[in-house]
């Protein structure tokens, strides 16, 4: 059922708010007058020692699951100090890369039904790994398979583009690193920042869902572009990728997500005054990396719209003729969140002016079950 949506990829898009509240329902905790704030994790609370002993978690996915694991990698790095490696599922398969008996495998799939995921875990068991699944869909192959889990709770996705499993599996994740890094004085100010984030991010989220109809107007100056590359590094390295895959996934034109920091090391050839370029900027510690990025890449005469924080414009825009998307600011590791919802809308409108079928990309499955 859409409601008053023309498609499920518009429906989805617009009930983020209510997908990350149920998401979070019931996981987050303000422990009384104590002001004390945790995580809890129903599935996993038995398995947390184990994974904490673990030499390694490593991720394993494909397409939007695997960038949602991408989105989550700092924070479940700098809470739990255990190195965190990623894994696209087919290509652990073709190496038969190393998975051992210490490590932590977390097999994110919103359907729970891919089939290289599935066979990775298969890998993962026989090698002896805890293997953890993050899933939107009860009882599929890989919650059922995994030695334990969290289930998203999204709601069903019916569109083929992922979008509200995407947010609502990182913000899972961002619990899992708050669950696994676990209380210590000297990340307290760090938590806390972060929990209160959480409970503040489906407001966040439909203030960004304000930006509908700039998406639209952008959307509309773009309908013929040929490419559209999007630049990110640090928590949105992944939104980089994320959007990309999004717009050349229904609006069937060529979009690369790029790390802004190997800009110089290939990708720069391509800037011209006609190739459009989307260039993340939001405040965090990448800030001025990639406020040194726009420049460089005004030199090149580059066609830039830049995603900055509420009131960056003045301060990001080299000049006049530079686009903005003004985005809600929030905690860092929470931003990618907020970071990606523009550029659904901006898939979504391209898609849909351009003619195309929306939550039916061609040649593509919702779920992938065969290699
Ligand atoms: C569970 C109930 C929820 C109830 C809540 C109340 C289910 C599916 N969930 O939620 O309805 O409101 O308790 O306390 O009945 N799992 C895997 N692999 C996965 C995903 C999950 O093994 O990929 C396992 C978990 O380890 C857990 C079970 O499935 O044993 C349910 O997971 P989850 O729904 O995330 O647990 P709760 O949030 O506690
Ligand atoms: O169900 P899964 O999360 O395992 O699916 C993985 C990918 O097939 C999926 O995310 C795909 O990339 C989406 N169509 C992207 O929007």
């Amino acid at each position: 059922n859409k409601g008053h949506y023309e498609h499920y990829m518009q429906k989805e898009i617009h009930e983020q708010p209510e997908s990350l509240t149920t998401t979070m329902r019931g996981r987050l905790i303000h422990r009384g007058s104590s002001k004390s704030k945790s995580v809890l994790l129903g599935g996993l609370k038995d398995h947390l020692k184990t994974i904490r002993r673990s030499r390694r978690i490593v991720f394993i996915g494909c397409g939007t699951s695997y960038n949602a694991a991408l989105a989550a990698r700092p924070i479940l790095e700098e809470l739990s100090g255990i190195p965190v490696t990623m894994e696209i599922a087919s290509d652990l398969l073709d190496r038969e890369g190393p998975i051992y008996r210490e490590d932590t495998a977390v097999f994110v799939s919103q359907s729970g039904e891919t089939a290289d995921t599935l066979l990775a875990l298969e890998y993962a068991l026989d090698n002896g790994a805890l293997c953890v699944g993050i899933t939107n869909t009860v009882g599929s192959a890989i919650a059922r398979n995994t030695h334990c889990g969290v289930h998203i709770n999204a709601g069903a996705e019916i569109g083929v583009a992922s979008t509200k499993a995407y947010t609502s599996q990182i913000v899972v994740m961002v619990m899992l690193a708050l669950a696994i890094g676990g209380d210590t004085i000297s990340n307290q100010t760090r938590r806390e920042a972060i929990i209160d984030g959480l409970f503040d991010l489906p407001n966040k989220v439909r203030e960004v869902l304000k930006l509908d109809q700039v998406m639209k107007e952008l959307a509309k100056l773009l309908i013929a572009e040929q490419s559209l590359l999007v630049f990110g590094r640090g928590y949105n390295y992944a939104t980089a990728l994320e959007g990309a895959l999004k717009v050349k996934e229904v609006a069937l034109m060529h979009s690369e997500g790029i790390l802004a920091g190997e800009m110089k090391h290939g990708p720069l050839a391509l800037v011209d005054e006609n190739l459009p370029i989307v260039v993340i900027a939001t405040r965090d510690a990448c800030f001025s990396k990639q406020q040194s990025v726009i420049q460089q890449l005004h030199a090149r005469k580059g066609r830039l719209i830049v995603m900055c924080s509420k009131g960056d414009a003045a301060t990001v825009c080299p000049n006049e003729y530079c686009r903005v998307i003004e985005v809600p600011e929030d905690v860092d590791c929470l931003q990618p969140v907020i970071n990606v919802v523009p550029l659904q809308l901006l898939a979504y409108h391209l898609t849909v002016l351009r003619g195309f079928n929306v939550d039916q990309p061609r040649n593509l499955a919702k779920s992938v079950t065969t290699q």
